[in-house]
């Protein structure tokens, strides 16, 4: 099927590609014309995706591959789909399946599916770096699908698209980002990409949830959802990840809700026409009050989902066109 006119497949074909690199490891020293135009062809993506027509053909006889050491629903299987949706051959790769379960180390995997001639690698983590450790080892171009605390950048650009749709820019928006900041990669790789596309950034959440460092990323930390939230064009919620949390760090999940959770009375205070953000999965009652979550008019989550596809696509489309420029 002939992709449309408009479509995907013209708009790089018209400008200068300004994403270069082979990799996708992480939002930081991305400039802004390469976030711009990963967006622009993300969005072009939805189109199409909305259109119900595909483009298979960009992807054919190109190999996927998913490695995913950690669990995901949303992050493995929209770049499954994406990769489906370019015509690539797509394989899955969970922990589980591997042999890394029999002790082989991250480098021997990386060899193993080098030689299976894999084209994209998507890897996630639980150790910050692994991504940039594969992508010294292995020929494909590799996508990090979120590292340990350091980058989860397909969900930043994700996030990006889904503000840039609702609120018709980025650029001088005011963005809360709420919760445990300490734990996030998706927090890290949004304060990147927002404060590098203008946005005006606050942090909020308890003391024992922001590490000091944060600060120095250009960013304004608040402890009071009141103050944090007011104002605010978007809030971005974050999940509690008490799975990489050292005992302490929250009282108890009660109490943190009654400070930190979001309620239809603490989203009073950022603007009347503020989007609730969040990357999944919630917790309800934790983070997050169901109310809100399900808000048909201030909730962009399930949105946030749709256009992940779309950015996974983009990037897809992106870095392989990167490869093909290589060839001779
Ligand atoms: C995030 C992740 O895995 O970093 N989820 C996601 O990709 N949808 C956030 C989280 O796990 O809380």
């Amino acid at each position: 099927m002939q992709p449309p006119v408009d479509g995907p497949h013209m708009l790089l074909q018209r400008s200068a590609v300004f994403y270069r690199q082979k990799h996708l490891l992480a939002i930081e020293g991305l400039q802004p014309p390469e976030i711009g135009q990963l967006l622009d062809l993300a969005d072009s993506y939805v189109l199409l995706n909305r259109s119900g027509k595909t483009q298979r053909d960009l992807l054919r006889g190109r190999t996927l591959i998913n490695l995913f050491f950690e669990d995901s629903t949303r992050t493995r299987t929209s770049f499954e789909l994406a990769g489906k949706r370019l015509g690539a051959d797509v394989i899955n790769m969970g922990v589980s399946s591997s042999s890394v379960n029999k002790g082989e180390t991250l480098i021997d995997t990386a060899a193993t599916l080098n030689a299976m001639h894999c084209d994209l690698l998507v890897v996630r983590h639980d150790q910050s770096g692994a991504p940039n450790l594969l992508a010294q080892i292995v020929d494909a171009a590799v996508i990090n699908a979120g590292d340990g605390t350091h980058e989860h950048p397909t969900q930043a650009l994700l996030d990006a698209l889904t503000i840039k749709r609702r609120k018709g820019r980025i650029a001088g928006l005011i963005v809360a980002i709420c919760g445990d900041i300490a734990h996030s990669r998706v927090a890290r790789s949004n304060i990147h990409l927002l404060t590098t596309m203008g946005c005006q950034v606050r942090v909020v959440g308890p003391p024992t949830l922001i590490p000091a460092e944060v600060a120095d990323l250009g960013v304004t930390v608040f402890h009071d959802m009141a103050a944090g939230l007011a104002g605010a064009d978007v809030v971005m919620m974050l999940r509690l990840q008490r799975e990489r949390m050292t005992r302490g760090q929250i009282p108890s999940a009660r109490e943190y809700f009654r400070f930190y959770g979001l309620d239809q009375e603490k989203l009073a205070y950022a603007k009347p026409d503020a989007i609730v953000m969040h990357p999944g999965p919630m917790n309800r009652g934790v983070e997050i009050d169901s109310a809100v979550a399900d808000d048909p008019v201030r909730s962009v989550i399930k949105e946030q989902v749709e256009m992940g596809v779309a950015v996974r696509m983009a990037v897809l489309d992106m870095l392989s066109r990167g490869n093909r420029r290589n060839e001779p």
